[in-house]
């Protein structure tokens, strides 16, 4: 069918972000338990399943692609997939393929990357100290990173750091990425905390309202304010004396849920229809024992059960994680 993915609220799905594998090669501190335990192998999507979802979502109207995980690099020929969703670029309505990466593993894919269509990625860094940066993964090596950016700038990739801001933690390296990013060319943007998991950290202590680090930057910098979006949660800002883009993701104190545009597909084949919240379909199942018609008519439905937004809240009169999932299981 072509019918556009239009939810209960009039809110037109056109993004549709994939994780394709709940592992990875780091344990970040916000983001997963130094223990964690996998979906099991067998019921992940084969690439072919994952392709007809994306085939079918692409039919109704889904413009914007976005591979994650996990770590989406850590799964296994995960190239051969990126190719074949290229495909869709141009000719089949889609406008844009791209990918959120921790960069451990981009210097050996950089290339290939690029030569499949993708022009611009996310890469997760939190900051630039190598001790810190090990105490935040757990098990990463910064220099990875540093020339998986490197390797990615050179295969003229666009790119744009994600660093969630702890208070305590990386509070004090706001300006120096900023700077580092912007003179590199790459945008920089800031992320609030979720709580989203049992992660072994006190997410209240570590919350750090991006209000605040604003207000601290606009005494420095002039931000004059962008109303250009990506399709996705960042508000952003020019800082004029870098010429950088900074951008602000504060689901927390600021809420854009009315605008939102986009769904999650797990590795298994679920479909999230809000990073908040549990309501969810399972296109495995719809797809395995109903076809592409059984498919299309689970797309309506979950057009229908899309709820209105989150309702995180981080305090201490809410110790528990809103969400028993980790954002390793949609890919944030
Ligand atoms: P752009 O296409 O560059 O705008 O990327 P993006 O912000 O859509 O994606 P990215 O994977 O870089 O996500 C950055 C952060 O935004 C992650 O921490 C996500 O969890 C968060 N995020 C993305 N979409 C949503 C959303 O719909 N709701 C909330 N609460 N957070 C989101
Ligand atoms: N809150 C906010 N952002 C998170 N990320 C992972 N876990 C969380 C969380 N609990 C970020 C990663 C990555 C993006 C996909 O989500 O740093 O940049
Ligand atoms: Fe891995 Fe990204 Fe989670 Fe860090 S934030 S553990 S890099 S999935």
């Amino acid at each position: 069918s072509s019918r556009p993915l239009i939810d209960s609220f009039g809110r037109h799905v056109s993004y549709l972000r994939i994780s394709v594998t709940d592992r990875c090669d780091f344990r970040c501190t916000y983001c997963m338990a130094e223990n964690m335990s996998f979906l099991p192998k067998r019921e992940v999507l084969s690439f072919e399943e994952i392709e007809t979802i994306a085939a079918a979502f692409v039919a109704r109207g889904v413009t914007k692609l976005r591979l994650t995980g996990g770590e989406p690099l850590v799964r296994r020929d995960i190239i051969d997939l990126v190719n074949a969703l290229g495909r869709h670029l141009g000719t089949g309505g889609l406008n844009e393929l791209t990918m959120t990466t921790n960069g451990s593993q981009l210097a050996r894919h950089a290339q290939a990357l690029a030569a499949a269509g993708i022009r611009r990625l996310n890469v997760s860094l939190d900051t630039l100290d190598p001790e810190k940066f090990r105490a935040i993964t757990r098990r990463g090596r910064i220099e990875d990173v540093l020339g998986g950016i490197e390797a990615a700038r050179k295969a003229g990739l666009q790119i744009k750091i994600n660093m969630v801001a702890m208070r305590g933690t990386n509070d004090d390296e706001i300006e120096p990425m900023m700077a580092w990013a912007h003179a590199k060319g790459m945008g920089l943007t800031l992320i609030e905390g979720m709580p989203l998991g049992e992660v072994g950290i006190d997410r209240v202590d570590s919350y750090l309202p991006l209000r605040e680090l604003r207000d601290r930057l606009a005494q420095r910098y002039s931000l004059e304010k962008l109303d250009r979006t990506t399709g996705g949660p960042a508000r952003y800002v020019k800082v004029a004396e870098t010429g950088g883009i900074l951008g602000f993701i504060a689901p927390m104190s600021h809420n854009f849920c009315e605008s939102c545009n986009r769904v999650r597909l797990t590795a298994t084949g679920q479909l999230f229809l809000c990073l908040g919240q549990d309501d969810q379909v399972n296109l495995r199942d719809a797809l395995r024992d109903g076809g592409l018609s059984a498919l299309d008519a689970t797309l309506d439905h979950a057009m229908v059960i899309k709820p209105k937004g989150h309702d995180f809240v981080i305090d201490r009169s809410a110790p528990a994680p809103a969400l028993n999932r980790h954002m390793s299981v949609t890919g944030g």
